[in-house]
């Protein structure tokens, strides 16, 4: 249906067809390829707290522009979150397009889907639910982080995810990004004949291994990120508020 409907609407008057479903199509893997990557080094970052504190309290002053000027200022956090915010928006927006439109449209997919019992049409059905819910999931952790961008650190995180309550969020946010940033990736790949080599079904097969591989070792980074999270803020929930001072400016 949406394949007739982005028939009739990509011919121009003229009758040429449209490039516009083409560069969409572009530019819906090039946001996906930044925010998969991103996502990444987010979370390598904020697993720093699995180190030490102090680790993480300088990962945090780097990001807030430390070693460019003195003491930082969280406006570069702010920055770095309204470019990724942005980023993010665009790949939503792009992809409602795929997304099936009416009840009937939906019905037609699953049935499609149960007789096909094709295991990449399965994955585009978690990427397309994943997604959905990215919408209203990420988009409260981004607001947040875009509003108090000097509210990062080891105790001001810790408090947040406890005493803010941000915990039951951050593990269903954990689940969604972790299996949709995977097997976007993998359906990049696939759909641009990345690492596809001779053998193209065989490179596939072993593909989707890396997929699997990659979204269990970013689900076991996060919760553990998270359980080291909730352990600092319940031992600091009496003091929530009150901010990380790291060790070398304690014994100054
Ligand atoms: C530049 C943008 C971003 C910044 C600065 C940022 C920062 C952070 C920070 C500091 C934490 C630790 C907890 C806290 O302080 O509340 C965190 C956790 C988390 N963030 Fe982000 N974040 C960004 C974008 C995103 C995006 C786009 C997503 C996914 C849509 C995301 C998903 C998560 C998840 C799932 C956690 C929990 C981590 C875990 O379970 O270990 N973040 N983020």
């Amino acid at each position: 249906m949406n394949d007739v409907i982005e028939g009739i609407v990509g011919k121009t008057i003229s009758g040429q067809r449209s490039r516009t479903p083409a560069r969409l199509d572009y530019i819906q893997s090039a946001t996906g390829l930044f925010l998969a990557l991103f996502m990444w080094a987010h979370m390598f970052f904020v697993s720093s707290i699995l180190i030490s504190n102090d680790f993480m309290y300088a990962v945090t002053k780097f990001f807030e522009g430390a070693w460019l000027i003195d003491g930082g200022s969280p406006l570069f956090v702010s920055l770095a979150v309204g470019i990724v915010f942005v980023v993010f928006i665009v790949h939503a927006a792009i992809a409602t397009r795929k997304f099936p439109v009416t009840y009937r449209q939906f019905r037609a997919y699953r049935s499609h889907m149960k007789m096909m019992k094709h295991s990449d049409t399965n994955l585009w059905f978690v990427q397309a639910l994943t997604g959905f819910s990215m919408f209203f999931m990420g988009s409260v952790h981004l607001y947040i982080m875009l509003t108090n961008p000097g509210n990062i650190g080891p105790y001001a995180s810790a408090d947040r995810v406890v005493t803010g309550w941000m915990w039951p969020l951050y593990i269903l946010l954990l689940l969604a990004v972790e299996l949709h940033g995977s097997i976007g990736l993998y359906r990049l790949c696939v759909k641009w004949g990345w690492f596809e080599g001779k053998n193209a079904a065989q490179s596939r097969k072993r593909l989707k291994k890396v997929k699997w591989g990659v979204t269990a070792f970013f689900l076991l980074l996060g919760t553990l990120t998270l359980i080291a999270y909730i352990k600092i803020g319940i031992d600091h929930a009496g003091h929530a508020g009150e901010r990380y001072i790291p060790a070398s400016e304690v014994s100054q």
